[in-house]
């Protein structure tokens, strides 16, 4: 990682009160809950054996398939031990996060779970008034000299120490299409919003969806806004949103609500009933040229086999890339902690994310990880894309996923962007942006 990069990823941290929020979303293979589920992958536990509670929101495709193969090491590796996926279904954690977060400030953790890198977990259950609900790792589980400088900074708390184990890096910002439609039709990917509009024209004219959206959690539009948001600030501008630099009423900001407003009249018409994977499938099923959804879509297309698409950095992206990281920390009350830091530190090797990362869509958080084992899945051509400009492309915080902001001002936007889903209010949906930051204490 650069130095540039590192102030850029770590200079956006402004810590602020917590409060998880259940934000929208949804996976589409599994209803809410997960419990059925979950007591299934315990049971697939030997008798006998010490269960590891696992809890992820990841139940379809790649995600789930990921998480499989490493327990499936582990386990193999670890006579009398087993991990297991106790996952609660929806997309960016919708169910998942609130469930718990209840769970764990109550004293009953599942043994580790999921959670973004950032505020999502420094503000939940690091920095609170309480004192940590989370055991501080050391370096028999962390190497932390092994992870880009400012990955470990958002995932220290206050007091300097790592908290989570980081699987992954997720890129947000990212335009898929099918390679066949944008041939059949003579189209190039849009590097502008302008050239979306065009290229959204020549689809609708020959009656495919241009975009396809999944939003039937708010958290896949407010992707969409922050790619636009990246477009018209830039990476410096974009980021300054989150630290007070950037003031949500610049006329930037009207520019790109404007921009939203015009996107969002080249969706599909069911998008607020469909989930991420369901959207995806649209591109997949030639129905829709484009999404745009973070690198897990990737991970959709490799577990689908579908391999006629093609990427690129979203509209005015280029030479940013839109970070975020999934990661597993040691509760202070885990049942099983013995157990437990062992799984950890597997999940912190190179061999536990080269096994991951192939099927999830991401690149590994490691810095010397990237060669997965022989006979294992091997990263794709999109990874290795992913892998390069992960080193030379300044970094800018997700939102969405727990990096930019706290929970509760996330939740705030994504109040304001729900109103504007429908009514389209630019100068509302700006003031109700201004008094969310304004609340945040920017
Ligand atoms: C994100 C998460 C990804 C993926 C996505 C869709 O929040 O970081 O790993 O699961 O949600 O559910």
């Amino acid at each position: 990682m650069t130095i540039r990069k590192v102030r850029a990823f770590g200079a956006v941290l402004p810590i602020i009160a917590l409060v998880v929020a259940a934000c929208g979303g949804n996976g589409a293979t599994t209803g809410p809950g997960g419990t059925a589920a979950a007591t299934d992958a315990a049971a697939a536990c030997p008798a006998g054996s010490t269960k590891i509670e696992v809890q992820s929101w990841w139940t379809t495709g790649g995600e789930a398939t990921g998480l499989q193969k490493l327990f499936d090491k582990f386990n193999a590796d670890n006579a009398g031990l087993c991990a297991y996926n106790a996952a609660i279904a929806g997309g960016a954690g919708t169910n998942a996060k609130a469930a718990i977060k209840t769970r764990t400030l109550a004293g009953t953790p599942p043994d580790t779970f999921q959670v973004h890198m950032g505020h999502e977990l420094l503000d939940t259950y690091v920095n609170i008034s309480a004192g940590s609900v989370l055991a501080p790792l050391d370096a028999s589980i962390i190497d932390t000299t092994k992870f880009p400088a400012g990955v470990v900074k958002i995932i220290s708390g206050s007091d300097g120490k790592p908290y989570t184990v980081p699987v992954n890096i997720h890129r947000a910002n990212e335009l898929w299409y099918s390679k066949k439609v944008f041939s059949d039709n003579s189209l190039q990917p849009p590097t502008s919003w302008d050239e979306f509009v065009t290229t959204a024209d020549a689809l609708k004219a020959k009656g495919i969806t241009p975009l396809a959206l999944g939003d039937n959690g708010i958290w896949a539009y407010g992707m969409v806004f922050e790619t636009i948001l990246i477009g018209e600030l830039g990476a410096d501008g974009f980021s300054g949103l989150w630290t007070g630099t950037t003031k949500w009423d610049d006329p930037k900001v009207t520019d790109a609500l404007n921009t939203l407003k015009k996107v969002s009249g080249y969706v599909n018409a069911d998008h607020s009933s469909l989930s991420w994977d369901q959207a995806n499938q649209l591109v997949i099923d030639g129905k829709a040229g484009m999404t745009i959804m973070g690198d897990w879509a990737n991970g959709d297309y490799v577990a689908k086999n579908f391999t006629n698409y093609g990427w690129a950095p979203a509209p005015g992206n280029v030479g940013i890339y839109q970070a975020l990281a999934d990661s597993f920390p040691l509760p202070a009350k885990a049942p099983n902690a013995d157990a437990v830091k062992k799984l950890l530190a597997f999940m912190a090797s190179e061999e536990g994310q080269d096994i991951f990362n192939p099927y999830k869509g991401s690149i590994p958080a490691r810095t010397d990880a990237g060669t997965p084992p022989a006979g294992g899945l091997q990263y794709n051509d999109y990874q290795k894309s992913a892998m390069g400009d992960w080193t030379k492309d300044t970094v800018v915080p997700s939102m969405e996923h727990g990096a930019a902001a706290s929970p509760a001002w996330t939740s705030a936007v994504e109040a304001a962007l729900t109103t504007f889903a429908t009514g389209q209010d630019v100068a509302a949906t700006q003031a109700a942006l201004v008094a969310a930051a304004q609340a945040a204490g920017f």
